[in-house]
């Protein structure tokens, strides 16, 4: 279990760097992290939400509904999306408490690297293309803060308006 980072900390604002090689230390990095994520419990977790400024994230879309699909993305890039959007609400572990309507691409291509070393393209869709973006956003930086319409803005506490990036 590692301690995830909450705002205001100043990890969670950072851009990430590449993870380049895969290694066993690496391995066993993201298993803590999905191990962290269940109990948190959450359906990912990034790199800089436990102060690893690293490119990284973990997903599982399907545990909370009984089946587990732990996904590893290890320096991802966003090759396409949709112009077609979807709005729902997130919550995010370093914002508890804060759910967030976000409007995104509802489709999404993504290349990324995963445990065996192996470049990855897929099109992703659904709950898991949400979680990605959600989860690449926290590797740049960006938080469901920032997303926040005007009115959501409006009724958030003056500590997450100041936070709020434009
Ligand atoms: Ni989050």
């Amino acid at each position: 279990m590692l301690p995830i980072l909450r705002v205001p900390d100043p990890c969670l604002r950072r851009v990430a760097l590449p993870v380049g090689a895969v290694t066993d230390e690496l391995r066993q990095l993201a298993a803590d992290m999905l191990e962290t994520m269940y109990a948190a419990p959450g359906r990912g977790l990034a790199g800089p939400q436990i102060g690893v400024l690293r490119r990284i994230f973990v997903i599982d879309t399907t545990w909370k509904e009984g089946a587990r699909s732990p996904r590893v993305l290890i320096d991802p890039e966003l090759i396409a999306a949709s112009e077609a959007t979807h709005t729902g609400i997130e919550g995010c572990l370093s914002i508890p408490g804060l759910p967030v309507v976000v409007t995104r691409p509802a489709e999404i291509t993504l290349r990324w690297t995963d445990l065996d070393g192996a470049t990855r393209t897929e099109h992703l869709t659904g709950v898991e293309a949400v979680c990605a973006q959600h989860e690449l956003d926290h590797l740049n930086g960006r938080l469901i803060i920032d997303l926040m319409d005007e009115e959501a803005r409006a009724a958030a506490s003056p500590e997450l308006q100041a936070m709020a990036r434009p």
